[in-house]
């Protein structure tokens, strides 16, 4: 396994830490010996992750309070970081608009490609120079399995994390030769406050058995029972160098590539038949 200090420098931006997945990722930093960069909007939340990771494991934690969809991002992330060797960034947060694409507002649709699309951009262009001035560095691009093909009821998400996999694909093959290893990895259903929310809000509607094996037979992903957090963070350590694409779990790989062989209108209705179930 890589010492991350070592390979990549002393610390660690993640983006969306304040809970879930994000919170996660910077715990198995930290366990790493990694001090860490907290990104999110919740103040109160983020003190309190902070707080948890340097008692535990004794290293240096910045919580930087900033919304990611805001055109300051670059400015108040470099305010607060400009005095420190980043040598990771883990770009984990995302904004997903619920519901069909034309009934959600277009302001909500914005939202998210500024927070899925442009901000991810923004801090691996910014950050990542950085690392290649310096001949080390690490910037994974958090995905989804929801990229993977069009996505009913998520269309914009979807294609959001499509556009973080692919960049993340292109940086692992950019950056490499520069010292810099680079990854997008692609997550499965995990417990996260906010997917049990989703799935509470959800739940007046919630799919019969019956239900959820026709869709299991169609072959939607989206049944798979949801992994931790603490899991889907482990996995990611031994995939930092190994580039371009990883996934969070075998099975969410062998879905992957048994889907890349299927006709796209099959997949993509598997997964619209699933998310119409759920939410209509
Ligand atoms: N959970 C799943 O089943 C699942 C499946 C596939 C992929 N993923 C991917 O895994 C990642 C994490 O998912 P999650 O379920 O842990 O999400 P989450 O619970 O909604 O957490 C997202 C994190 O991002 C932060 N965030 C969101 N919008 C922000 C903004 N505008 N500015 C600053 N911070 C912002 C949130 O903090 P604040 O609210 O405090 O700002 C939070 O810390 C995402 O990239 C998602 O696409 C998750």
């Amino acid at each position: 396994m890589i010492d991350l200090t070592e390979r990549y420098g002393p610390w660690a931006v993640v983006a969306g830490a304040s809970t879930g997945l994000g919170a996660a990722f910077a715990e198995e930093l930290a366990r790493r010996g990694m001090n860490v960069v907290l990104l999110a909007r919740r103040a109160t939340l983020l003190e309190e992750t902070a707080a948890g990771l340097r008692e535990r494991h004794g290293v240096s934690v910045r919580p930087v309070t900033v919304d990611l969809a805001s055109p300051d991002l670059w400015s108040v992330v470099s305010a607060a970081t400009d005095d420190l060797e980043i040598g990771m960034l883990v770009y984990n947060a995302m904004y997903d608009p619920t519901g069909r694409f034309l009934e959600v507002p277009l302001a909500e649709h914005l939202k998210a490609v500024a927070v899925n699309c442009a901000a991810p951009t923004i801090l691996a262009h910014e950050l990542g120079r950085r690392m290649v001035d310096r001949g080390r560095g690490c910037v994974v691009l958090v995905s989804s399995m929801a990229a993977l093909q069009g996505i009913k009821v998520f269309a914009s998400y979807g294609a959001g994390k499509a556009y973080g996999l692919i960049l993340g694909e292109g940086l692992w093959d950019e950056l490499r030769e520069q010292g810099v290893d680079a990854l997008a990895y692609v997550v499965g259903a995990t417990a996260t406050p906010h997917y049990v929310e989703m799935q509470e809000a959800a739940s007046g509607a919630r799919p019969t058995e019956a239900q959820l094996a026709e869709v299991r037979r169609a072959g939607s992903e989206a049944v798979a029972a949801p992994r931790t957090p603490e899991q889907v963070a482990a996995a990611l350590m031994p995939l930092l160098d190994r580039g371009p694409r990883g996934y969070s779990h075998p099975d969410d790989e062998a879905r992957a590539e048994a889907d890349a062989r299927r006709p796209r209108r099959e997949v993509v209705e598997a997964m619209g038949k699933m998310t119409s179930l759920v939410w209509g």
